[in-house]
């Protein structure tokens, strides 16, 4: 056992256990939210964070009290032989919840390498349960191909969450539909709003539907629902349980009611950069230090002062507010 760091502790005393981890900015669609149409090429395997060095990294961040690790994107299952780098990070010590964020497109192929190598968690994004919508969303057909991830996932013994995302005049009438979906396969659906993070620069105000709005379209089609008391407050969603007693469904209302005083998140970026937040504008490099085999104190260290640096808050709301450079799918959703 290798002696522990100190927990990465922000200056307002946010500690800081989970750590998402993007392993790829590539995507095989393009959800408007997120991605631009056409993308002037995703990053060469040459600047990617390679195995080796992700695991390097997880290690050094296990010590000092991070015990939850996402993989995010672009789509993380677009990484080649993503199940062995699963099988690498599920044999740290201090790591005891290893999740993915996927579209789902490509799930039912590789679920079962994936819960083999260790995976216990997985978010698959649905926004719509129609072809049309979905086309229109994520300009690329397949929801078929996502409920084949679904139901593959529902089949397997991972913890399944689906994720949706609603913009006004986009998909507000899948909001009905897709609670319906979420209660007869017995899954939690979560509800996100719309942030700023979207490759075309095209979001405003007025297309975010909130997290309040989406609960009284809910209640008024399945009754009032039930709160269920949080037991993390660094967990974004607030669940609630149907009127019956069953299910669960959760808004994370990251615009109309920021979260940002619990956050316990710190991000690292497919090319090897810490961020703080997603809205941050500040990146500390990680991949070339580790490249030229920092030690594992210097490592520490970069998360640190990245973790030092965090702002109190995003500012979404702010008058002098601006989006940060890169997207959600350079950062990771
Ligand atoms: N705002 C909020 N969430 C987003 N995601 C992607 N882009 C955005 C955005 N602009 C989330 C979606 C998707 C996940 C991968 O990232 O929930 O399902
Ligand atoms: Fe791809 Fe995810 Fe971005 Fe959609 S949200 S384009 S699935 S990375």
């Amino acid at each position: 056992m290798s002696f522990p760091f100190p927990f990465l502790i922000d200056q307002y005393q946010r500690r800081h256990t989970s750590l998402r981890v993007s392993v790829t900015d590539a995507c095989n669609i393009r959800c408007k939210y997120c991605m631009p149409e056409k993308v002037n090429g995703f990053l060469p395997t040459e600047r990617l964070l390679d195995f080796d060095s992700i695991v390097k990294i997880v290690t050094v961040l296990g010590r000092a009290g991070i015990d939850k690790v996402r993989l995010t994107g672009g789509e993380p299952l677009m990484r080649p032989d993503l199940p062995r780098l699963v099988g690498m990070l599920s044999r740290i010590s201090g790591i005891r919840q290893l999740s993915l964020t996927t579209n789902g497109m490509m799930l039912s192929e590789s679920i079962k390498a994936l819960v083999d190598s260790g995976l216990t968690h997985v978010n698959i994004s649905l926004d719509t349960l129609r072809e049309p919508a979905f086309r229109q969303i994520t300009r690329r057909d397949g929801v078929d191909r996502v409920l084949r991830g679904i139901e593959a996932a529902l089949n397997s013994p991972l913890r399944v969450r689906l994720n949706a995302l609603v913009m006004r005049g986009i998909n507000l009438d899948d909001v009905i539909p897709l609670v319906r979906f979420a209660r007869e396969q017995g899954v939690v659906i979560r509800f996100i709003e719309f942030m700023p993070l979207d490759a075309d620069r095209a979001w405003s105000e007025p297309q975010v539907v909130s997290g309040q709005e989406l609960r009284q379209m809910v209640e008024q089609e399945f009754g009032t629902l039930k709160r269920c008391p949080s037991t993390d407050p660094s967990q974004p969603s607030r669940d609630f349980q149907f009127a019956d007693g069953s299910g669960g469904i959760g808004f994370i209302d990251p615009v109309s009611e920021p979260f940002c005083k619990d956050c316990n998140r710190l991000r690292l970026t497919a090319d090897g950069k810490f961020r703080n937040c997603l809205f941050g504008r500040q990146e500390w490099d990680v991949r070339g230090p580790t490249k030229l085999g920092a030690s594992d104190a210097e490592i520490y260290k970069i998360a640190s002062d990245c973790v030092l640096a965090k702002f109190p808050s995003h500012g979404i709301s702010d008058s002098g507010f601006s989006p940060p450079e890169r997207a959600m799918y350079q950062i990771g959703g």
